[in-house]
């Protein structure tokens, strides 16, 4: 177990993915963590010296309190419009990451709360497809007046966000006028220096007069949910900024260190990767025990996939590496996939997640006296309830010989939500090393943007 202190520390268990639990056929051994120590160990002085020289930025955008004071800024100057919806149009990293924060943040619901109980903040809608009966839906439900709309775009290219925007644009100014435009529509993209992708949102913003939030050229949209890519909406939504900042520092300072056993980042992706390439588990399966973390298992989901979905090593040779990233629900999905996670092939680890505290108890009433085989529930909770399944689930998968890795979570609000996605970027970047493919491209994914724009006729 990597060593923490702090009581608002998530903490990371891997003991039931050790042999020592599972047996050496389907868990790792001392012998293979000793071994794997010094790489782990020469990977992290590349990290840390790439991190120097600014390749990857997603490390310290906690630290850049100009960026953080321009969102705060802008949040402040469109809140006072209270309008009642918020539209992000973006896709994959430009919307995951945001829809991670306000499952896991705003309460169950959110959207069906009255405006008084969202303390007259906006409803939140992320568009991420280019579905046009959801599309049309969206429009109807969020008028240009009532609405704000942010296109949020790296490249500033993507046809599924630049379409979704143009139709924006073309139903704010029939409604708004030219004018009424910038009252409505805020873009995120690529910054003006030299060297940037020329990003097709900037003549936009010129042309109606935008504001216009900047995506770090060296933070890649799967990494960017601690800039204005989540940030700027998380801000509307009223939630702690300062607190989602002072939990990657936190979590920065854990995963800062040069060790594999106390640094959680490195301790779970050194296990990983040795579960899948020594012991055949090639899916890995996130599964939160808590409604509120079950879109972090999606982000996390787009993260390891497509940062280590790779044909090419780093030196050019066919690799075809990826460890297949599988999102689950507990208790829920106890009812659908642990059938299968239990008794099909043993070829997946499991990282379940755990709320360690709901903030909040419901109580099984002591009812239904009668009826003898409800003794176990009544007067009991849902929340005991829920950790007993949990439990159940890994000890289960445990004497199944399934590797599991367990993440806890003291209780989910802004300072551990943002050690949790802080740690999972650490941990894809040196599984990147590891697995000896780039984390940070995705030619894959170009590949079929370029194909679908020549379809319609680029
Ligand atoms: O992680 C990535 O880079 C991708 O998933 C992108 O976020 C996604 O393709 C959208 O790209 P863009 O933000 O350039 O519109």
């Amino acid at each position: 177990m990597a060593s923490e202190s702090n009581p608002l520390d998530i903490r990371i268990d891997i003991a039931r993915a050790k042999a020592a639990a599972v047996g050496s056929e389907h868990g790792v051994t001392p012998a293979e963590y000793a071994e794997i120590e010094p790489r782990v160990l020469e990977i992290h002085r590349i990290l840390e010296q790439e991190r120097r020289d600014g390749k990857y930025g997603f490390y310290d955008l906690y630290k850049d309190t100009d960026a953080l004071e321009a969102v705060k800024a802008a949040a402040t100057k469109f809140a006072a419009f209270e309008y009642e919806n918020l539209v992000v149009l973006g896709i994959g990293g430009s919307a995951l990451g945001i829809t991670a924060l306000n499952t896991a943040l705003n309460p169950p619901f959110y959207n069906m709360m009255t405006k008084a109980a969202r303390k007259r903040r906006p409803r939140l809608f992320v568009m991420d497809n280019i579905d046009p009966l959801t599309f049309k839906q969206m429009m109807r439900m969020c008028p240009p007046k009532k609405s704000l709309y942010v296109s949020i775009s790296k490249s500033g290219g993507t046809a599924e966000t630049t379409s979704q925007t143009m139709i924006v644009l073309d139903a704010l100014e029939q409604k708004l006028g030219k004018d009424g435009v910038k009252d409505h529509l805020v873009v995120i993209t690529s910054p003006r220096v030299p060297g940037a992708p020329k990003s097709l949102l900037h003549p936009v913003a010129d042309e109606y007069g935008l504001t216009s939030l900047d995506i770090p050229l060296n933070v890649g949209g799967r990494f960017s949910v601690f800039t204005p890519v989540g940030l700027f909406p998380a801000a509307l939504l009223g939630m702690d900024l300062d607190a989602i900042m002072a939990g990657c520092a936190a979590m920065d300072a854990r995963t800062s260190a040069a060790s594999l056993h106390d640094n959680p980042a490195y301790l779970r992706a050194a296990t990983q990767y040795l579960l899948d390439t020594r012991k055949g588990k090639v899916m890995s399966v996130m599964m939160p025990y808590a409604d509120a973390l079950r879109d972090v298992a999606d982000w996390y989901r787009q993260l390891w996939a497509e940062s280590l979905g790779k044909r090419l090593s780093l030196d050019g040779a066919e690799v075809f590496t990826g460890q297949t990233p599988v999102k689950a629900l507990g208790a829920t999905d106890q009812h659908s996939q642990v059938q299968l996670y239990a008794e099909g092939p043993n070829d997946k680890v499991f990282n379940v997640i755990e709320a360690a505290s709901f903030g909040s108890t419901l109580k099984i009433p002591a009812n239904l006296t009668s009826i003898s085989e409800l003794e176990y529930l009544r007067g009991k909770s849902m929340n005991k309830l829920m950790s007993a399944e949990l439990r159940g689930t890994i000890d289960a998968l445990k004497d199944a010989s399934r590797p599991v890795i367990k993440i806890s979570l003291p209780r989910v609000n802004a300072h551990t939500v943002s050690q949790l996605l802080y740690m999972l970027e650490v941990e894809t970047a040196m599984a990147g090393r590891l697995y000896n493919v780039d984390a940070f491209n995705q030619p894959g994914v170009e590949a079929g943007k370029i194909i679908a724009r020549k379809l319609m006729g680029a």
